[in-house]
């Protein structure tokens, strides 16, 4: 990630390769951009005007060479109606600004951005959110591109200018809150990204480790040690593929000693082909994305550790492959569960939640106050929700209202479907407990009933990341592929908690 400072100073004298002003509707400038004007000597509202430039939402302009400014061009990027702007408007305007420059060859730059009325934000949360853009949005997993970049003159720093020295510290710790939600984000979008024959549960768990520090204790179970526990759903589902599977442990110590820890459980499935009940050909490769759930559980204990969060953290992942082989498990079998319940599988590749049977089973048996899991589980809820929000189910009433909150505060965004108990009946079995599929209708709803069998009476949401975890056009802030969804989210979560 490039370097990011703040500082405070006048935008006609930054010695930058570039300044980026805002613009409001209405050729409206800013506190900034009313300097550079006095600096130039009013020639920008005839700019304005000549090259049309009209301040709507993200669109940019960049004005080269002008008299008495220090910086050799000054972008000015629509910031559309100020009553309008949200933190998530800051953050996408961030981002775009960061891409433009960094294409066009800038390389140290300075963003007025913050000076924006963000909706009535605090300075910490629009610095915040102008750093969350630059780095997410400068985001690219190009490591096998190997004919292309070199001699780039990429974007190598920007600073984030605040309109008084005085808001320094509260801005500076703001940008360390970014760097670690941007840092965990960026790790879980390059976990996701690799490709599933690098990206293997083994390499899970090996990345995993790597995370290990004086406060996280981090176990990584392989298969002898998975048999050994009694992990025999997530057995189930691995054996018809010729990897072994992994079963990892994270512990973090942020909190008061002996607290009860908030459990995050992932669901890693590092393919799913569908196993025996096998999916289409159509875009089956994105199904190298079906540990996104594991990714966000890493990634967001990657930035707990860099922002020393105060609360106690166990993590629960369950890693495996979903694969034809010749042992693989079959429709019609009936595997026994860590937990002891049993499941009729009807379809194979209704496989994320019999691992999760196991991970969420075994935090339960720990007795943390609460569990989140994070799981790509249905396509029922891509159907319904699309890419714009985190399906949100469970029985914890106050963690779903804290997950609202924090969903709508970060645009990492989640929307709750009922749990109602009639769901339950689709997921009966005639020859067992449960069986792994509800039927046609509400799939994503009874997956999670199908899930809750296996939290005893804790505290639990279940997050579907089905549609959000990866994105195959791209958004302001992600380029095509994994987005870290659950990341940001979490982290604004524990951190209200902390408070
Ligand atoms: N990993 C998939 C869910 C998925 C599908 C996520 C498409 C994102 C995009 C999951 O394991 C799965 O295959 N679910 C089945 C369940 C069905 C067999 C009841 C599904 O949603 O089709
Ligand atoms: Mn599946
Ligand atoms: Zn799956």
């Amino acid at each position: 990630m490039i370097k990011i400072d703040v500082k405070a100073g006048a935008a006609s004298k930054q010695r930058h390769d570039a300044v980026v002003l805002p613009l409001l509707e209405g050729r409206k400038l800013t506190e900034s951009g009313r300097e550079l004007q006095q600096a130039t000597g009013n020639v920008l509202p005839d700019f304005l005007r000549k090259f049309d430039i009209s301040g709507a939402f993200g669109k940019a302009r960049t004005l080269y060479g002008l008299k008495d400014v220090h910086a050799h061009r000054v972008m000015l990027i629509g910031a559309g109606d100020e009553r309008k702007l949200t933190l998530h408007g800051l953050r996408r305007l961030a981002a775009m600004a960061a891409r433009k420059l960094d294409k066009g060859g800038a390389r140290d730059v300075s963003f007025y951005l913050p000076e924006l009325n963000a909706r009535g934000a605090s300075l910490a949360d629009r610095v915040q959110a102008v750093a969350e853009g630059v780095w997410l949005g400068l985001y690219a997993f190009d490591k096998y591109q190997t004919e292309k970049k070199e001699n780039k003159r990429a974007l190598r720093s920007v600073t984030i200018m605040i309109s008084s020295r005085r808001d320094w510290e509260r801005a500076e710790s703001a940008l360390a809150s970014a760097r670690a939600i941007s840092a965990g984000t960026n790790f879980a979008r390059d976990l996701a990204n690799e490709p599933g024959n690098i990206c293997t549960p083994e390499f899970l768990g090996e990345q995993a480790a790597a995370l290990r520090h004086s406060m996280l204790d981090v176990t990584v179970m392989n298969k002898a040690a998975i048999e050994k526990a009694g992990l025999t759903a997530l057995l189930a589902v691995n054996q018809g593929s010729a990897r072994e599977p992994r079963f990892i442990v994270l512990e973090y110590q942020g909190g008061k000693k002996g607290a009860a820890p908030v459990a995050l459980v992932g669901k890693g499935l590092t393919f799913d082909a569908g196993g025996i009940s096998i999916k289409p050909a159509a875009q089956m490769d994105e199904m190298k994305f079906d540990m996104c759930g594991s990714a966000a559980v890493l990634g967001i204990f990657k930035a707990a550790i860099e922002m020393d969060l105060p609360v106690n953290l166990l993590g629960v992942i369950a890693s495996t492959e979903n694969l034809p082989g010749s042992a693989a498990y079959k429709p019609g079998d009936i595997v026994t569960t860590y937990k002891g319940l049993t499941i009729e599988v009807q379809n194979t590749d209704a496989e994320g939640r019999i691992i999760l049977s196991d991970a969420l089973a075994y935090a339960a048996e720990r007795k943390p106050a609460e569990i989140i899991d994070f799981a790509t589980l249905t396509g029922a809820c891509v159907i319904a929700l699309g890419s714009q929000a985190t399906g949100l189910l469970g029985t914890g009433e106050k963690v779903k209202k804290g997950l609202k909150r924090s969903g709508d505060h970060t645009h990492d965004r989640v929307w709750e479907l009922p749990l109602f108990e009639e769901y339950q009946d689709q997921i009966k079995s005639k020859i067992a407990d449960i069986r792994n599929i509800g039927g046609r209708e509400a799939g994503t709803i009874t997956a999670a009933c199908f899930l809750s069998r296996f939290v005893d009476d804790i505290p639990w949401a279940h997050l579907d990341i089905a549609g959000t975890a990866w994105n195959m056009k791209g958004t302001d802030i992600s380029p095509v592929g994994a987005t870290g969804a659950g990341v940001r989210l979490m982290v604004d979560y524990l951190r209200r908690k902390g408070d």
